[in-house]
């Protein structure tokens, strides 16, 4: 089969590897001069052009802030046998406009699942710990000898962690505090996950309802579909211990955010650590105002070797569609 004059548009710079292992098999390689996510409507009107000068690509590399529809898989045009999403979630692409087209769509799955674990577990332990407050505090000079009573944080051994959606990541945030901190660990997802319960001797609960009321830290791994688009809203809140953390390390939307505010501002819940954004990278009004949040910029996965491992599965997803094989990451539309 003659792969080579096979050509690839990835939407922005993604690590080099990627691009090594696209050029070593001969591909034609270009890369979008994007500086920030493109919108929709950039991306077709780019596709448009490229198509009136007689470029067709048969592979996209996209990023998850990229917008994929049927209008802009038309504007790639027909030869376009793969988009590559460059994530772990792929909810900026619409499955159905795909398959119906006959695109194959594909994502990095497990890439970097201890990263974002470890990114749960540090804002977890910045918000007992107050980390981020008292070095705001030291920083402006406002700390003027040591006093018993400042920045009183609260224990994590002891508390109970409740994992919503027991995939790659939630496993690993699993293991990290149930063996590393002894918490007991309850978890909810579609379905059971045996080495969640065998292994960090995690509990089943049947129903999310369960763990917003049981735990003390409520930790979101859930994909955002449209079942669990705003699953955390004023009354899911409400359910919640006074003394709960939220945290956020899934996908905006999980969360309604201008909710979540109000809890946060009314003591219903009593800490958030949030990396992503309901309209990303908009923040709800007040939220950055709050004291009891941690936030960053949807940077969990922000390691060189996750960002490497995510660029040699998204390449290797166009190699072997372009070779005729399943590929790791085949997206199912289910
Ligand atoms: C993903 O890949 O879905 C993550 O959100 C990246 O951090």
């Amino acid at each position: 089969m003659n792969t080579t004059n096979k050509k690839i548009f990835v939407t922005r710079r993604i690590p080099e590897i990627a691009f090594k292992m696209l050029a070593d098999k001969g591909y034609d390689v270009s890369i979008g001069k994007y500086k920030t996510p493109p919108t929709n409507k950039e991306l077709i009107s780019f596709f448009k052009k490229q198509s009136k000068r007689g470029v067709q690509y048969d592979a996209v590399l996209t990023l998850l802030t990229d917008p994929v529809d049927g209008t802009l898989l038309d504007a790639v045009g027909p030869q376009l046998q793969i988009v590559s999403n460059y994530a772990v979630g792929y909810n900026n692409i619409v499955l159905a406009d795909a398959q119906k087209r006959g695109v194959e769509v594909t994502n990095t799955p497990g890439a970097f699942s201890d990263c974002i674990a470890e990114h749960t577990v540090a804002m977890i332990f910045a918000l007992t710990t107050r980390l981020v407050e008292a070095d705001k505090y030291v920083r402006a000079g406002k700390y003027k000898g040591w006093d018993p009573m400042i920045f009183i944080g609260s224990d994590l051994c002891g508390k109970t962690i409740g994992i919503l959606g027991a995939g790659h990541i939630g496993e690993r945030v699993a293991k990290h505090l149930g063996k590393g901190f002894d918490m007991p660990v309850l978890y909810y997802d579609v379905k059971r996950n045996e080495t969640l319960e065998k292994e960090y001797g995690a509990v089943f609960c049947a129903t999310p309802e369960e763990i917003y009321q049981k735990a003390d830290i409520v930790s979101l791994h859930v994909p955002l579909l449209p079942s669990t688009k705003h699953m955390i809203n004023e009354k899911t809140l409400k359910m919640m211990k006074p003394s709960a953390i939220l945290i956020n390390t899934a996908r905006g939307p999980v969360v309604d955010e201008v909710a979540l505010v109000e809890a946060l501002k009314k003591g219903t819940i009593a800490g958030a650590g949030i990396d992503v954004y309901e309209f990303e990278p908009k923040l709800a009004k007040g939220l950055a105002k709050l004291p009891n949040v941690v936030l960053t910029p949807h940077i969990a996965s922000a390691r060189t070797s996750a960002r490497d491992e995510m660029a040699v599965l998204a390449a290797q997803n166009i190699i072997d569609v372009f070779e005729g094989r399943v590929p790791k990451g085949k997206v199912e539309n289910k």
